[in-house]
Order: C-alpha cells, then structure tokens, then sequence
C-alpha cells in the first residue's frame, strides 16, 4: 500500500508503490452548480432545497456572503440545506465588508448581483490570491449597463465598492469565453427591463442558463452562435436542485485510476454537463478506458456513474474550443501526459495564468523538479511523457486544483513526495486526502 501521511506543518507526505485503486468512490457535489443554488435560491421567492451541496471552503464563502446579505442558508453540513429567498431587488446592504475568500465564482457573479441592488452599498473582498486576480471582465461590462463599481487598478482588483443602480439591458460580445462574466452578466440582467444578449468565442459552462430556467427565468440559447439572451426582468421561484458530483473533483481519480496499472474505479453520480467533459474527451484521445454508465438528468443537469480501468496513455494535443471545457483540468492533464507516452501539446490556455495560482508555471516548476520535461510556453505547456518521475518536496501555491494533481503525480513517482500548503485542497474537495488514504 502507499504510505500517504499528513504532516503537522500542513504537508501531505506520499510514498507511492503502484498499488492499484480500486472500489467505489462519491466525490463531493459540483462547486459550479453549488455556488449558482446558493445565489439563486438567496434572490428566489419561497424556499430552494439543495441536496448534494458542495461544502468547501469556496461554496462557504457563497453562503457567508448571502448570509450577510440577508438570506437564511441552513447549516451547509446538514444532508439537505435550505435557503429561505428574499425575492428580486431585495438583498439587505451588509454592515460590514464581504469576504470571497478564495473564490473567484463568488466575487464574480456576487457583483452582477450586488451592482443591481438600488440604492445599497456594498464592499467586497477576497483572500491575496482573489485580490491578485482580474475582475476588469466583468466590471467592464456591468459598468456598461449602468453599474457604479470602484476598486484598485481602474476598478480591476479587489476589494471592490459597489452602489446599486437601476441597470440597463446591453448586448456584449464577450473577448474570452468565461462562465464567471456570463452569469454575473445574467444575474444582472435578472433585474432590468428589456432583453440583455451575451455571446462568446467559445461555450463556457451554462450551469446558470439551465438553473436560471429551471427557476423561472425567461432565457434562450443559441449553442450555434455561443449566444445566451435573457429577458428581464425576471421573478425567480425557490426550486429543488440536486447537485451532481464535480467531474472537476472526479478529474484526479480519472486519471489515477489510468495511470495505476490493474486499478478499476466506479464514480457514482458525476455531472457530465457536454460543457464540463472535455476531460472524458481528452483522456479517450489519449486511450483511457473510461466507460459512462446509467447515464440520467436530474435537476436539468444531466449526470453519470463513470467506470475507469487503467490503460495505457498516449500524448495528445489540447486547444481551441475544448479549452473552456476542461478550464480546471488542465493540470491533472498535465500529470496525466507527463506519464503518457510521447508528447501532449497544450495551447490556448493563457488564462491559466489568472486562476487561484499562475497554473501554468506552478505545473512546469513542480513537474519539472519531478523530473519531467515540460515546457512553458505563453498560453500552454510541451510535455514529453514517459519519463519517471521521482519524488521531492513540492509547492502547491495555495491552489486546490495544484495540490490534487501533485499528490496524483507522487502516486505515480518513485520516493517520497512531501506536498507543502496541502490543506488548499479544501477550497473544493475537503475529503481528498483522506479519500486517497482509503483506496491508495
Ligand atoms: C467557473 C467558471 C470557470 C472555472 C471556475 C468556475 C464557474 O471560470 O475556471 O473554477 O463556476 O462559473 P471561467 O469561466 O471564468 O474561466
């Protein structure tokens, strides 16, 4: 067996042996559509039922700002949450400022929401890493339909103030394609009077446009031409939704579970949302048995149980529209090529370059000292697989998705690996380390 070991000084410590995984594994519910029941049900009328609700340190963060902000969120542990909604408009101003933490989905849609709410004033911060990252996308956009948004750096980093406004509806061509900007953009748009119509270079996930829907929003999408359109304004009712295992957090056992020869994995009840698999697509490319079993909807999203047997990889390229489909699972990718065989192209991805960490240099940088050849490049990575890794003492940058897919590369090294600021991993898969204990 692996000896997996959490040190006091927040190192996960790994000594790997090839041991197979092997068993039957729930990961924790979908971060996107857990944030999304949080805010909906906080602006619906009546009473929204969540069951299977992420509870990380990110979906906290959600349910702490709604608190603040007026809404009655039940104990997030509880196996059903209740959020009791205010109805549109009518979120209470805070007295004091809110803290995103470390989530960019919270700030992000929170100032759609926020920049709508007339006549209240608002302050919003987050932890250094948020404060760090772009928030110009959508205050660019808010500020068009009339929003009043101040912060540092021309208004692009927080903390950020805010003054809600009546907003006017825009058409916007959006320059990347970023679910964060299309639903603040909608969740503003939730509040005006007319038709607001956000279309972007490529689909980014519409965890929002289907719950907006099933909430009662009057919204249109042309897949065709990356074009959402919502008519406001919009009366949202309190509905159910069950949340979806993350396919984000099911990423690491995809790829575990590929790379340990003899292991076979069943994931029961993974969101397999067409926006969210460019993963699935990517590992079949690389010869990954991954098999789709008792595939159903629920809620609107439509979800799977995933069977993975270990397979032999190959190297493959990864670009253009896949991109926004596999955003958050560009570095177990990574891990995943630099133990295929040949070469994995990866372009197109310049924006991993302002999520929680600069993922593109920390996956070369720590990739690199486990020996592997990896290339950074502006937007993506060189990888040329098959070359052993050894185990070292490895830097996660406070980034959840950093830590994961180190400790998935120490699997799969020889020696002992010691994963410093492990404890990242909360933000969106509490469980993981003790997960990996149980099957490793
Ligand atoms: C998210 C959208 C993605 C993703 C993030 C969650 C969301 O960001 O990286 O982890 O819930 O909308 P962008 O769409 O801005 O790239």
């Amino acid at each position: 067996m692996a000896v997996i070991q959490i040190t006091s000084n927040d190192t996960w410590q790994i000594q790997a042996d090839g041991h197979p995984l092997r068993g039957t594994l729930q990961v924790p519910g979908d971060k996107s559509i857990s944030h999304r029941a949080l805010m909906l049900g906080a602006m619906a009328e009546g009473t929204t039922h969540i069951a299977g609700l992420l509870v990380g340190e990110d979906t906290c963060s959600t349910a702490a700002c709604f608190r603040a902000l007026g809404a009655e969120i039940s104990d997030l542990n509880a196996t059903a949450v209740t959020v009791q909604g205010l109805g549109m408009g009518h979120l209470q101003e805070p007295a004091d400022v809110l803290n995103a933490g470390n989530s960019g989905t919270t700030m992000r849609l929170l100032l759609g929401v926020l920049a709508a709410q007339t006549g209240r004033f608002f302050a919003i911060t987050g932890d250094a890493s948020l404060r760090s990252r772009p928030m110009a996308r959508v205050v660019t956009p808010l500020l068009q339909m009339g929003a009043q948004i101040w912060g540092r750096q021309h208004h692009s980093r927080a903390p950020l103030a805010v003054l809600g406004q009546p907003l006017e509806p825009i058409t916007y061509y959006s320059p990347i394609a970023s679910a964060q900007v299309k639903s603040a953009l909608l969740l503003a748009a939730l509040h005006t009077e007319g038709t607001t119509i956000i279309r972007e270079p490529h689909r980014s996930r519409d965890h929002s446009e289907r719950m907006l829907q099933a909430f009662g929003a009057c919204l249109s999408v042309d897949e065709a031409t990356c074009t959402v359109s919502l008519e406001g304004p919009a009366v949202l009712k309190g509905q159910t939704v069950i949340v979806p295992g993350d396919i984000s957090s099911a990423a690491f056992w995809l790829v575990a579970a590929s790379l340990l020869p003899g292991s076979e994995l069943l994931l029961t009840n993974v969101g397999v949302n067409p926006t969210r698999t460019g993963i699935l697509d990517v590992l079949w490319a690389m010869g990954a048995e991954i098999t789709l079993e008792n595939e159903r909807l629920v809620t609107g999203e439509p979800v799977a149980d995933l069977r993975i047997r270990s397979a032999r990889l190959q190297g493959t390229r990864i670009g253009g529209e896949l991109i926004p489909r596999l955003i958050d699972e560009i570095p177990i990718l990574a891990v995943a090529a630099a133990c295929a065989e040949g070469v994995t192209e990866i372009r197109d991805a310049a924006e991993l370059r302002v999520k929680e960490s600069d993922r593109l240099k920390a996956v070369a940088t720590e990739l690199q000292k486990m020996g592997a050849k990896v290339t950074e490049l502006s937007d993506g990575l060189d990888i040329q697989g098959g070359v052993p890794l050894q185990g070292t003492h490895l830097e996660t940058y406070g980034d959840h998705r950093m830590a994961m897919s180190l400790a998935i590369a120490a699997l799969n090294a020889t020696g002992t690996s010691h994963i410093h600021n492990a404890s990242a991993a909360a933000v969106s898969y509490p469980e993981f380390v003790t997960t990996l204990q149980q099957i490793a």
